[in-house]
């Protein structure tokens, strides 16, 4: 089943619980939250009191992207404010299996996120065991840019690798997602889809919503 997932870097800062809640009404699934630290990209967006204040305010469950080296540095803190999904990227750490383990331990699903420079196969080891994987379809650290059409076909390398595999994890897909790209990523499998300045930027964010799931 594929879902929308905003990502609130494209929100109001300083009305972020009115954007929250116009996204739940206008029908969001689960809310994208971008956590960088300014070191593995090259932009800085918010941090552990910003999700415990959106984490207070959500009723839908709520996925944190880490663009940040050192993914389980805080880990628990995410757990604690009731996080359900954490991802991180394969390029930050050289301990991603035992940082998948880690997640996992904390009872939070755990994704694993590629560059749009890294294949597919720098993180086949880890397919068995992650709940999800993020193929970035833009250089991650700043919300509006363009989508990058050669990610596309890591989305149909993983749906190969998956129908091998007992374990069935999910496809999402962060960067440039519209009501266009979302059905080319879409048609090559993924689930799972993140979007910021087209959600943010609609008029009518339930048609906008509905326009990314159809
Ligand atoms: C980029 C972030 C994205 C970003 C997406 O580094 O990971 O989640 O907010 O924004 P749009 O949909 O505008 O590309
Ligand atoms: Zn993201």
């Amino acid at each position: 089943m594929v879902k929308v997932l905003p990502s609130l870097l494209a929100g109001d800062f300083l009305k972020l619980g009115a954007d929250i809640k116009e996204m739940e009404a206008a029908g969001a699934d689960i809310f994208h939250l971008d956590i960088m630290d300014g070191q593995f990209v090259p932009n800085i967006s918010y941090g552990i009191p910003v999700c415990e204040a959106i984490a207070k305010e959500a009723s839908i469950p709520l996925d944190v992207h880490l663009m940040t080296y050192d993914p389980t540095q805080f880990v628990d803190d995410f757990k604690n404010m009731g996080v359900d999904m954490l991802s991180f990227h394969i390029e930050a750490t050289p301990h991603a299996h035992r940082a998948v383990q880690l997640i996992q331990s904390k009872g939070m699903k755990a994704g694993i996120a590629l560059n749009p420079q890294t294949s597919v196969e720098a993180v086949r080891h880890l397919l068995s065991d992650v709940d999800f994987v993020l193929i970035m379809t833009v250089n991650p650290g700043f919300g509006g840019q363009g989508f990058i059409d050669s990610c596309v076909e890591k989305l149909d390398e993983l749906v190969s690798i998956r129908e091998t595999l007992t374990n069935k994890f999910d496809i999402e897909v962060d960067g440039g997602i519209n009501g266009e790209t979302a059905e080319i990523v879409k048609a090559h499998g993924a689930n799972l889809l993140v979007s910021g300045s087209y959600l943010f930027k609609a008029d009518d964010k339930a048609a906008a919503i509905s326009a990314l799931k159809e």
